[in-house]
C-alpha cells in the first residue's frame, strides 16, 4: 500500500521548541515581542525555555532515532541567522543549525527545512514587515543565506508554513504576532508579497544550491470532505474546498487563494470577483514570479467539514452532531478530511504531496505507573492515517507523513496549555516521557504503515420500512420502532437489497448504505467473495395473512428474473397467539396434481397448515408453498433476495386492484412432493443452539445468562435482540436491536440476560 520509500516523519518549528531567544547573537522575532506582550499569551506562558531544544537537541534527536523517526521537518528561525532580518550574517546560528543538521544525519534522519515559521524578524517588522514592497528580496536573501550554507547536506527545503495563519491569525485576529489589526486591502497587498517572497525564495534556494534540492511549500486548511459518498456530494465537496469565502471576517481560511496562484499561476476567479474592491495590481510578471515550478507539495490538513449537494447541486455546509469526537484542544477529529481533502488536492494540484503536518493535541497526563496512556492520540493517528491509505488507494500521490509533534511545545497563544507531541515534556524539570503514541508510531514505522488499522466496529442502521396489505402496527408497540404507518408489514433491518439499502446509523461509517460499505470497505466483510452483500434479515409483522406463495432458488432466479439471487430463508418466531399456525408445503403428490389444483383453486385441499409456537424456528428451501398467518411476528433470515411468487391472495385488493399471481412460475419451482416436518422447536434456556447451517447461512440462538463470550470467526456476524437487554463490549443494547459484526472484531462480551438471533453467511 504504502511506497517503499514513503516518509515517516515528524514536524516542529524554532520559536516553538528553541528557547535560547536571546543566546547564540539571535536577533528578535515578533513572536519574542508578541509573546512579552501583557494578556497576548493564555495565563502568562512564556515562550522561553520552550523544550530548550537549542540546548538539549542530542537528547531529542536520540529520542527520535528511538522512535524511529526517518525525516524531521524544522524550522530556522530567521533572526537566528540575521539578527536584523537582512545584512549581517549570525555565525553562531548558522553553527547551531549545522550541529543539529549533523546530528540529524548521524542518527539517519532527513532534515526537511523550512524556512519561514512565523518567528519574523522584529527588525524587518519595524521596516513595515510583509507590507514592504522590498519584502520579497529580504525573503530570497534570507533563503539564498540558508541555501548557500545548508544544501550540501540538505535537500527538501519549504518556504512558508500556513499563510493563511500568519496573516489571518494576526491581521484579521490580532491573537498572532505582530498582532496588528489590518485593512482589508493590506491584506491582499501582504499575501501578494507573501507570494511573490515565495516566488523569489524558490528561485534563490536553487540559484544557491550546492546540489539538486527539492522545493515545496506548505500551505492548510480544513478539508472539505462528503457528507456521504454519493456523487453529488463528493462534487459539491470538491467545489467547496476550492470556492474563495463570501465572508471577509475569516476569509484567508481558504485553499484556492494561497495554493492556486503558487500551483497554478493564478489567483482563482470567484475571488477576483468576490475580492475586486480590495485587490492590489497584480501583474503577469507577478504570476509568473509566484508560480516557479516546485517539486512537491506539502499540506497541514488538522480537520475538516462535511459537505453536502444541496439544490442544483450546490455545496451546503452541513452542521456537525451534538457532541461530535472533538481534539483536547476543540478541534472537531475529521478522518475523512484525509480521505477526501488529500484526493481534491492531488486532483486539482497534480504534484506529490507531503503531509507536512497532521496530529492532535490531548489531554495528556502522566498517570501513576510514571507513563502517558495517550490512547486517543493513537485512535485519531490511526483514523488518519487510515483515511490517508484510501487517498493514496484512490490514486492520490502521497510520498510522506510529517506527525505534528515529537515533543510537547509552545503552542503560540496557547502557551503550554496545548500538548500535541508523541514526547511528554515536564516544562518544569525538562524531563521527556515517551508517550504510548510515540511506541505505536514506531510500529508503523516498522511496518511501514502495515499496522494501521481499519476502524471496526458495531454496526448499526436505519432499517427500511415496506408497507403491505397484510401489515400492522406492533413493530412501534413491541420495539419502539419509527414505522411510517399503520400497515407496516416489514422492517428490512440489515438490508443491501436495491428495494430497501439500509444506512448506517452512527459511527465512524454513519450514512453509508450497506451496498457502498460492501463495495468500498471489503475487509469489514472479510473480502467475502460475493459481487453483493449475500444475507437480509427483517422482521415481519403479520395482521392479516400473506398470500400464498413460494420463492425460486438460485438457478431459476438468475434465469427468470435478472440474475436476482434465489431465496433460502428461514424464520424464527418471535411472537404468536397461543393458537397459531402457519401454511407449509402442500398435500399434491405430483406435479400434475399439483397444477391442476391450481387450476382449480382448491386451496384448502392443497396447501398444509401446521400449528407454531413462540420460539419455534422454521428453515424453508426454496420450492416450499408457505404463508405466515395472522398475528405472527417474525424474524426472518434469508438470502439477499425480494423474488416471491404468489399462487392465491384471497382476492385482496391494493389500490383498487388484486396483486400479481405468478401462477406458471409457480407451478414451475413448487417442490413435490412436499418436505414434511420443516418446524422444530427451539430451547428457552440452552445457551448455545445452532439452529441451521445451509449453503447460504448458519443461525444461531444465544441464550444469554448474565455473560457470553462470543468469537467473531466469520467474514461478518449479524446479531439480533430478540429477548431481555444488557450490554456488548460495554454498548447497551435492547429486545429490538440488530446489528453487524465486522470481520476481524474479536471477542463479544454480552451482559446481561438476553436472547440473541445470530447469523452469519456460509462460504463456497
Ligand atoms: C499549525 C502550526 C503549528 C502548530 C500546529 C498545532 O497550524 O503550523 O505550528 O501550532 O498548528
Amino acid at each position: 500500500m504504502f511506497r517503499k520509500d514513503f516518509v515517516w516523519g515528524c514536524a516542529s518549528s524554532a520559536f516553538q521548541i528553541e528557547g535560547a531567544a536571546h543566546e547564540g547573537g539571535k536577533g528578535d522575532s515578533i513572536w519574542d515581542r508578541f509573546a512579552a506582550g501583557e494578556g497576548n499569551i493564555l495565563n502568562g506562558d512564556k515562550p522561553e525555555p520552550a523544550c530548550d531544544f537549542y540546548h538539549r537537541y542530542p537528547t531529542d534527536i536520540a529520542l527520535m532515532k528511538q522512535v524511529g523517526i526517518q525525516a524531521y521537518r524544522l524550522s530556522l528561525s530567521w533572526p537566528r541567522i540575521l539578527p536584523d532580518g537582512i545584512g549581517r550574517v549570525n555565525e553562531e546560528g548558522l553553527r547551531f543549525y549545522d550541529q543539529v543538521i549533523d546530528e540529524l544525519l548521524r542518527n539517519g534522519i532527513e532534515p526537511y527545512i523550512t524556512l519561514y515559521h512565523w518567528d519574523y524578524p522584529q527588525a524587518l517588522q519595524e521596516m513595515g514587515g510583509w507590507l514592504n514592497e522590498k519584502s520579497g528580496d529580504w525573503f530570497a536573501e534570507y533563503a539564498a543565506v540558508v541555501s548557500e550554507h545548508f544544501s550540501d547536506r540538505v535537500r527538501y527545503f519549504i518556504t512558508f508554513n500556513e499563510p493563511q495563519c500568519f496573516v489571518g491569525l494576526s491581521a484579521i485576529h490580532q491573537v498572532h504576532a505582530p498582532g496588528i489589526r489590518l485593512e482589508q486591502a493590506d491584506i491582499f497587498r501582504m499575501i501578494h508579497h507573501v507570494l511573490k517572497a515565495h516566488g523569489k525564495a524558490v528561485i534563490a534556494l536553487r540559484q544557491h544550491a550546492k546540489r539538486a534540492i527539492q522545493v515545496g511549500y506548505a500551505p492548510t486548511c480544513g478539508m472539505a470532505y462528503p457528507n456521504t459518498d454519493s456523487p453529488a456530494d463528493i462534487k459539491a465537496a470538491r467545489k467547496a474546498l476550492f470556492t474563495c469565502p463570501e465572508e471577509m471576517d475569516n476569509w484567508t481560511w481558504n485553499v484556492p487563494w494561497f495554493s492556486d496562484p503558487v500551483f497554478l499561476g493564478k489567483y482563482p476567479e470567484d475571488g477576483l470577483r468576490k475580492y475586486a474592491q480590495y485587490l492590489p495590481v497584480i501583474t503577469d510578471e507577478d504570476m509568473e514570479l509566484i508560480s516557479q515550478p516546485l517539486d512537491f507539495m506539502g499540506q497541514n490538513i488538522y480537520n475538516g467539514y462535511a459537505i453536502a449537494a444541496g439544490e442544483n447541486g450546490e455545496p451546503v455546509y452541513v452542521e456537525r452532531d451534538a457532541g461530535h469526537p472533538q481534539t483536547g484542544n476543540m478541534w472537531p477529529v475529521t478522518p475523512k478530511c484525509f480521505r477526501w481533502g488529500l484526493r481534491f488536492l492531488y486532483e486539482r494540484y497534480k504534484l506529490p504531496i507531503y503531509v507536512t503536518e497532521n496530529g492532535i493535541c490531548c489531554k495528556d497526563v502522566l498517570q501513576c505507573d510514571g507513563r502517558i496512556h495517550d490512547s486517543e492520540r493513537i485512535d485519531f493517528l490511526n483514523r488518519y492515517l487510515y483515511a490517508m491509505k484510501q487517498a493514496m488507494e484512490d490514486g492520490a500521490d502521497i510520498r510522506g507523513y510529517f506527525e505534528w509533534t515529537f515533543t510537547d511545545n509552545f503552542e503560540w497563544n496557547y502557551g503550554y496549555r496545548d500538548r500535541f507531541g508523541l514526547v511528554y515534556v515536564d516544562f518544569k524539570t525538562q524531563r521527556r516521557y515517551l508517550k504510548d503514541s510515540a511506541y505505536w508510531y514506531r510500529d508503523v514505522i516498522r511496518s511501514n504503515g502495515g499496522s494501521i488499522r481499519q476502524p471496526k466496529e458495531i454496526l448499526f442502521f436505519h432499517p427500511e420500512y415496506k408497507q403491505m396489505v397484510w401489515g400492522g402496527n406492533r413493530m412501534r408497540d413491541v420495539y419502539g420502532y419509527d414505522i411510517p404507518g399503520d400497515n407496516t408489514g416489514e422492517a428490512w433491518v440489515i438490508s443491501a437489497h436495491p428495494h430497501g439499502d439500509c444506512v448506517v446509523n452512527g459511527g465512524t461509517y454513519d450514512g453509508q448504505k450497506l451496498s457502498e460499505l460492501w463495495t468500498n470497505e471489503p475487509e469489514l466483510f472479510g473480502h467475502f467473495p460475493s459481487d453483493r452483500f449475500p444475507m437480509l434479515v427483517k422482521v415481519l409483522d403479520a395482521r392479516y395473512d400473506l398470500s400464498i406463495q413460494v420463492h425460486p432458488d438460485d438457478r431459476y432466479a438468475s434465469e427468470h428474473e435478472n440474475g436476482s439471487y434465489g431465496k433460502t430463508e428461514c424464520w424464527y418466531i418471535l411472537d404468536c397467539p397461543e393458537d397459531a399456525t402457519i401454511i407449509l408445503g402442500h398435500h399434491a403428490r405430483t406435479r400434475e396434481e399439483l397444477c391442476r389444483m391450481i387450476d382449480e383453486k382448491q386451496w384448502s385441499d392443497l396447501i398444509a397448515e401446521v400449528p407454531i409456537r413462540k420460539g419455534d424456528f422454521v428453515q424453508l428451501d426454496p420450492g416450499t408453498v408457505h404463508v405466515i398467518k395472522s398475528n405472527i411476528l417474525i424474524l426472518e433470515t434469508e438470502q439477499n433476495s425480494d423474488i416471491t411468487y404468489r399462487v392465491y391472495d384471497y382476492d385482496r385488493l391494493v389500490d383498487g386492484k388484486p396483486r400479481e399471481l405468478h401462477l406458471d412460475k409457480c407451478k414451475d419451482v413448487i417442490t413435490v412432493p412436499a418436505k414434511q416436518d420443516m418446524v422444530r422447536s427451539t430451547s428457552p434456556t440452552e445457551t448455545v443452539q445452532e439452529l441451521v447451517s445451509c449453503d447460504y447461512y448458519t443461525v444461531w440462538k444465544y441464550v444469554v445468562n448474565r455473560e457470553m463470550v462470543i468469537g467473531q470467526p466469520h467474514p461478518f456476524m449479524i446479531f439480533s435482540v430478540v429477548e431481555g437487554e444488557g450490554t456488548v463490549n460495554g454498548l447497551a443494547i435492547q429486545r429490538g436491536d440488530h446489528f453487524l459484526v465486522p470481520h476481524g472484531f474479536g471477542d463479544m462480551i454480552f451482559e446481561g440476560d438476553m436472547v440473541l438471533i445470530a447469523s452469519s453467511p456460509t462460504r463456497e
